[in-house]
């Protein structure tokens, strides 16, 4: 019986069953995205996916959490489902022991005295602990850094992790609408949405070193009323978006009287199912964080299915594709930035939104 030609394993392989086009995969394994909140990692291990790479997370003694292909070689145990022993991942079915540098330091039934095979290690990640959240980089050395983002270490206000949701939509079309000033009046009327017949003034994109960012002033018309009550009245508001290539975005809201920011990162689950990670942070302090992350999901509850329907679901990066307005400047220069890493350049037929 002849078996197939083995292939050679190496870092960059892509997973099994893979969403995304080869070229998108490979430039997307590339930054660092975020996996889980920290306090998820406690004392079992955790599954997580990214990419369609099913990776296992766990924390070792000293604290330090460990990215892995959720996967052991000696009989492709799933070690998500395994445990953690003396800060080891330890494989579900025969007990195998992984230390954080992904090298095999018990096998029990070999014993002691017997040498554990070389051969047999997992395959790490690279992994960080920054902002709260754990973050991978699927590639061997990243292309970018982290976001820099001091005020959210800053200790300053009032700081609220919203649970995480996932969405069943691109990455880059989530970060599309977060970042699009003209969708608010429409999509958001419940909560800040302001006038539907406003227009929107020209502004000014600014593009630096895989970062892009616009300012604009925008009057709220009713944001913090509740759902079905009448408008408490409008507030102008100066709006700062800051977004950092790929999918992380940063948004600060201030008048007067308030600084208001949100973060919000769009964590590539597959190439049409994403998870979101927002950090809302009250400069102020008066607001409580339950009360933020209530206003906050209502606010993501209005975009998800609107942006879940949106055809197709994968953001074009060809600009023929769709027509803009000059309002869509953000929305323009984001698509080409993400052509200029070299996304999109294969085409492949996606998945439509349903009812298509
Ligand atoms: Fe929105």
């Amino acid at each position: 019986m002849f078996l197939p030609a083995k292939t050679t394993r190496t870092e960059t392989a892509l997973p099994r069953a893979c969403s995304l086009a080869e070229g998108d995969w490979h430039i997307l394994s590339g930054f660092w995205h975020p996996v889980a909140w920290s306090e998820e990692v406690a004392a079992a291990p955790v599954p997580v996916r990214l990419l369609d790479e099913r990776l296992v997370l766990w924390r070792d003694e000293p604290g330090i959490v460990h990215a892995a292909k959720d996967l052991c070689l000696h009989r492709g145990g799933r070690l998500s489902r395994g445990k953690v022993c003396a800060g080891q991942i330890t494989c579900p079915l025969h007990g195998f022991r992984y230390d954080g540098s992904g090298a095999c330091r018990k096998v029990p039934a070999l014993g002691a005295e017997v040498p554990i095979p070389k051969r047999l290690r997992l395959d790490i990640r690279a992994s960080a602990e920054r902002y709260g959240l754990v973050w991978v980089c699927l590639a061997e050395s990243p292309r970018a850094p982290l976001p820099d983002w001091p005020l959210i270490e800053a200790g300053i206000g009032t700081i609220a992790r919203v649970p995480s949701a996932v969405w069943q939509a691109s990455a880059a079309r989530h970060v599309e609408n977060f970042n699009d000033l003209c969708h608010i009046p429409f999509v958001h009327p419940d909560t800040f949405g302001g006038d539907e017949d406003r227009t929107i003034a020209p502004y000014r994109v600014e593009i630096g070193a895989g970062t892009l960012s616009y300012e604009a002033e925008y009057t709220e018309q009713t944001r913090y009323k509740t759902p079905g009550a009448a408008p408490q009245g409008r507030r102008t508001r100066h709006y700062a978006y800051a977004l950092t290539l790929p999918f992380a975005s940063w948004l600060t809201i201030t008048d007067a009287e308030s600084e208001f920011h949100v973060f919000d990162i769009a964590s590539p689950v597959s190439a049409m199912t994403t998870r979101i990670f927002q950090i809302l942070v009250d400069r102020t302090g008066r607001l409580q964080p339950a009360e933020m992350i209530a206003f906050q999901n209502r606010i993501n509850a209005e975009d998800a299915p609107l942006v879940e329907a949106q055809s197709p679901l994968e953001l074009p990066l060809d600009l023929r594709d769709e027509i803009h307005i000059p309002a869509d400047r953000m929305s323009i220069e984001y698509r080409r930035m993400l052509a200029g890493l070299g996304l999109g350049a294969e085409t492949i037929l996606g998945p439509t939104a349903p009812g298509d």
